[in-house]
């Protein structure tokens, strides 16, 4: 039995050290084929950054501001992402677990249900927070969102047994391991970091119908059975939920509310980048693979592409309806993710990719950043130079530039090492 379970265990962790490092590369994707020559990447010429839509030169950094950056939000909303609505007014929380000593007493932690509706028995998301315990002043603090019930993801035997949504698009108990890895708190902690999670589908659930489970449910109109053409998809959905964590962090006083970075990878580096865009209480993003739709550029033709993407088949659902509209003709689109990565500015974000997830295009997110650096260069901050080569895996050059960008060797993942990198990009800029 005990050797079962050992090789069990052991082919466990070799499938998913496997998957870690396997090249990201499909071929033909919802009937397209994906691109991954640089001589086929074809020519592009990114929407201009620095000047306004009525044709002026924004030179200061008080003109992005007040007028390049809402014009930018306003098309980012529309073409890509979909307007989200503001905080309800019905929001409550409830600390079920107000602060109980975790990891040997090294850690506080709290668990807190975050309700969005006045009605208590859909739509709420729990919330997993550790501070330092010897903290004797607000904390900064990471504020992760995760694929699965959080309870799956760190061991610590105090955490409440989440529910998750199953391939079925039922809810059920997520007492189950998963192949997500387990995520080590402690480091975190400490650093005098404090560090906080929540599962997406508590949000909405990452289905196409996800919407009929969702929040985005509770706001349509009579009569209206899907979101308009510019109003939120899921991404939107899942931004729009952590928004609803930092109106939570905002009335706890053992977190610093001044120092909350955001961290996701994959559809929620995504979601991250898209948050911090939207809510600027937080004060750091840090986007890991996040690729198409997040903050590779959309004109190269390099790996997923808006076609792959927004497929009807696929993953429309995570966006606003209008984005399916440039999958014939991204160079028409009034934006690319430079615009994201500047919209940014002049906070710190960092961009983490991975040298063999060539579907995620980890140099369309360096070349977005080298376009982006501009409008960092206005604040006086520091980005990558016009004339900065790709780093190679594993080269660390670029990643303490206020807008960083680090690649390391592997695949479609966060590795341990990575972690340990935004802990040293969190302790400079946070
Ligand atoms: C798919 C999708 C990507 C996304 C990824 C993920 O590969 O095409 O855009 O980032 O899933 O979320 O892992």
């Amino acid at each position: 039995m005990k050797i079962k379970l050992l090789s069990t265990l052991l082919l466990i962790t070799f499938a998913s050290a496997f998957a870690q490092q396997a090249a990201n590369r499909p071929t033909v994707v919802a009937g397209f084929p994906v691109n991954y020559n640089e001589d086929s990447v074809g020519t592009y010429t990114l929407p201009e950054l620095l000047k306004t839509a009525d044709g002026k030169p924004v030179t200061t950094a008080r003109q992005w501001t007040e007028k390049r950056r809402p014009e930018l939000l306003r098309l980012a909303e529309e073409n890509q992402f979909g307007k989200m609505p503001p905080k309800p007014k019905d929001l409550s929380f409830h600390a079920f677990d107000d602060g109980t000593p975790a990891f040997d007493g090294k850690a506080i932690r709290k668990q807190v249900t975050v309700y969005f509706t006045k009605d208590t028995s859909e739509h709420r998301m729990n919330l997993l927070i550790y501070t330092p315990a010897k903290a004797v002043k607000p904390v900064p603090l990471l504020m992760n969102i995760s694929f699965t019930a959080y309870n799956q993801i760190i061991d610590d035997p105090g955490l409440r047994v989440g529910e998750i949504w199953n391939k079925e698009g039922k809810k059920v108990k997520a007492d189950k391991p998963t192949p997500f890895g387990k995520l080590n708190v402690e480091q975190f902690i400490d650093a005098g970091i404090g560090f906080a999670t929540v599962y997406y589908g508590d949000i909405e659930p990452d289905f196409k119908d996800g919407l009929t489970h969702g929040i985005r449910k509770t706001y349509l109109k009579p009569g209206q059975t899907e979101p308009a053409a510019d109003e939120w998809g899921a991404i939107s959905a899942w931004a729009w939920g952590l928004s609803r964590a930092m109106d939570y962090f905002e009335t706890d006083r053992q977190i610093d509310t001044k120092r909350i970075a955001l961290q996701g990878a994959s559809r929620l580096g995504k979601t991250v980048l898209w948050a911090g865009i939207r809510d600027p209480r937080f004060k750091m993003v840090i986007a890991s693979i996040s690729g198409e739709g997040g903050a590779a550029l959309a004109r190269r033709n390099y790996g997923e592409t808006i076609r792959h993407i927004s497929d009807p088949s696929r993953y429309l659902y995570q966006f606003a309806p209008n984005y399916h509209g440039w999958a014939g003709r991204v160079n028409d689109m009034p934006i690319d993710a430079h615009m994201l990565v500047a919209l940014m500015a002049p906070r710190p974000l960092l961009l983490q990719t991975g040298s063999t997830d060539y579907w995620s295009d980890p140099k369309g997110e360096f070349l977005s950043a080298v376009a982006a650096a501009p409008v960092y260069r206005l604040f006086g901050e520091t980005a990558p130079s016009t004339s900065a080569t790709m780093p190679a895996a594993g080269d660390t050059a670029l990643l303490m530039n206020r807008l960083g960008y680090f690649m390391h060797e592997g695949g479609h993942t966060v590795l341990p090492e990575d972690w340990q990198l935004f802990i040293r990009y969190m302790q400079k800029y946070l």
